[in-house]
């Protein structure tokens, strides 16, 4: 107790000394003379009814065409989604995945089984509303814009090259995250040796390159007579935008919306019709698949099951003998040790394939991968 008072007299005195500190500084002088008033501001016009902006979108009759589109769309049938309990799938192929993947950063792979199953998302459920839709960020919709309560608005790093970030804009950041090429290979480059080891028949970015070719990057950029666009250049790219295309305004339930099928009357208030394919697109990929049918490669030490054979640091085992065909004619890859610029064309090749829009979604950028690469394999 007596402590305790000495103290309270020690922080009195104390906080004395600091007045005495405060009132040494020089006194203000006497308040300015008023300034001239400011001219009057227009008046504003009249804002909507306070709920107006939310029936918009929550009435009945906006939602209603909204679950019916979704039954049809390919997000909501989802044949893949079953794939969703694997570790390495689990971010796109599945509901509980991917919210952990946005949410937390990561997928909980708690308790993963040999097969690669993470028993937190076996079995996988389906992509719902839920999915991408949680809470609305801001109700301030006429100052924020809208953020259709979507779950990740926010531009992303990508997997496969996470110094990469991509900012749509809109509400097509939705889409990045799982519309990426997976990690799943690095991207063929020229090298040192001159070659690129195949150890996998499923060679490739995976089936959903759509942002990365948009965005016009992840391409194995072969040097040649075509030259690459510079990155976000494409005008589908500034001038539209992924929930344009494929989310914008449509007559029927089949056509836009949550169909996410592109609509037609968009491309043909650009281009007064509806263009089916990047100029050329159909020929030059078929002439680089032919090529690619045919590049030789060294064979590699195979075991019974035809499964490759690693030496200890993971690598491929030469044995006498070639194989033809990086690719193969339907497309799938083949064990083998090639040059360093067949496996960048193969790149190439499954990249404008996986991405699925004929080249649409960049078509500069697809043609540049397209022709380079068939540059390269004839001089090769
Ligand atoms: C980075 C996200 C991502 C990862 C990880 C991923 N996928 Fe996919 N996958 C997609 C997208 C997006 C599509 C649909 C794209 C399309 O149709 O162009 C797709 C499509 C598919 C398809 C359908 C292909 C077709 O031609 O119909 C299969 C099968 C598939 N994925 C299997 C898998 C498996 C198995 C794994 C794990 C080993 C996996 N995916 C990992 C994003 C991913
Ligand atoms: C794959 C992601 C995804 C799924 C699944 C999804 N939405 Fe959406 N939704 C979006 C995006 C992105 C937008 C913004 C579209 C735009 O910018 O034009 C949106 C917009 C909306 C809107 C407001 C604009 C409009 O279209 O009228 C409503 C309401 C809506 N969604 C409801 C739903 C409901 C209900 C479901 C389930 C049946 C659902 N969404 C499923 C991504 C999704
Ligand atoms: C541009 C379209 C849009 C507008 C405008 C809008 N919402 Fe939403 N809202 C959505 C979508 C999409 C969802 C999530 C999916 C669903 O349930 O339809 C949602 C979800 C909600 C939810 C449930 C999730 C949460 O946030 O807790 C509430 C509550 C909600 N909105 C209230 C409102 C109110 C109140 C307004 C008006 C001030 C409003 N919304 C305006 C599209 C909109
Ligand atoms: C949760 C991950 C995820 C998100 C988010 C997502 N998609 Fe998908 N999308 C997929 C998968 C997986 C498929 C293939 C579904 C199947 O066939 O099983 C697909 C299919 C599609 C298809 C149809 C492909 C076909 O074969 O018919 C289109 C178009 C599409 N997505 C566009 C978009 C757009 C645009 C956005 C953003 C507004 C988006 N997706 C957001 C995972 C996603
Ligand atoms: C300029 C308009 C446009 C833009 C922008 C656009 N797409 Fe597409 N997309 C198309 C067209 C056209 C196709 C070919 C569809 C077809 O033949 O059915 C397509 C094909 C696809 C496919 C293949 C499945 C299908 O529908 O056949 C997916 C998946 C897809 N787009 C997703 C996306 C995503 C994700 C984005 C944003 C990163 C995007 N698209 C941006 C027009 C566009
Ligand atoms: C905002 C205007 C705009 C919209 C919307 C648009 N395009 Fe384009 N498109 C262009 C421009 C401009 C080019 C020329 C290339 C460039 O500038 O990137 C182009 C190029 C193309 C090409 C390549 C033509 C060639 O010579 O190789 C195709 C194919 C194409 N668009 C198809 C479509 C389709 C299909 C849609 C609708 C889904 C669409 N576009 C929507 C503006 C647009």
């Amino acid at each position: 107790m007596k402590i305790n008072r000495l103290f309270g007299l020690l922080m009195i005195l104390a906080s004395a000394f600091l007045f005495v500190n405060c009132t040494s500084d020089p006194v203000p002088g006497p308040p300015g003379a008023d300034g001239i008033d400011g001219i009057d501001g227009i008046d504003g016009t009249d804002g909507v009814d306070g709920t107006a902006s939310c029936v918009s979108c929550h009435a009945n009759s906006t939602r209603e065409p909204i679950f019916e589109a979704f039954a049809l769309s390919a997000h909501g049938a989802g044949g893949t989604f079953a794939r969703g309990s694997r570790a390495d799938c689990a971010q796109c192929h599945g509901s509980e995945g991917f919210i952990d993947y946005v949410t937390m950063g990561a997928i909980d792979t708690t308790g993963l089984l040999p097969n690669g199953v993470a028993p937190k998302y076996d079995p996988a459920m389906p992509v719902s509303c839920n999915t991408c839709h949680d809470s609305h960020r801001t109700f301030d919709f006429e100052n924020d814009g809208p953020d259709y309560a979507l779950r990740n608005p926010d531009p992303s790093d990508l997997v496969l090259a996470p110094s990469i970030t991509i900012d749509f804009g809109d509400a097509s950041n939705n889409c990045i995250t799982c519309h990426q090429p997976r990690n799943s290979y690095e991207i063929p480059a020229i090298n040192a040796d001159g070659t690129y080891q195949v150890k996998s028949t499923r060679f490739g970015p995976h089936h959903g390159p759509q942002s990365t070719m948009l965005e016009g990057i992840l391409g194995a950029e072969i040097a040649g007579m075509e030259s690459y666009p510079a990155r976000g250049s494409a005008t589908h790219r500034t001038g539209s935008s992924c929930v344009q295309c494929h989310m914008g305004d449509a007559a029927d339930v089949d056509e836009g919306g949550h169909s996410w099928a592109y609509v037609e009357a968009l491309c043909i208030q650009c281009h007064g019709a509806v263009p089916g394919e990047a100029n050329g697109f159909t020929a030059d990929k078929n002439t680089l698949l032919a090529l690619l049918n045919n590049v030789e490669g060294q064979a590699v030490l195979l075991d019974e099951d035809g499964d490759p054979v690693y030496d200890e640091n993971g690598d491929l085992i030469p044995v006498e003998g070639t194989v033809t065909g990086i690719l193969l004619p339907n497309g799938r890859s083949q064990y083998g040790i090639f040059s360093d610029v067949a496996a960048m064309a193969a790149w190439n090749y499954k990249t404008v394939d996986e991405d699925q829009s004929r080249g649409i979604h960049n078509p500069d950028y697809t043609k540049a991968l397209l022709k380079n690469s068939i540059e390269a394999l004839q001089n090769d």
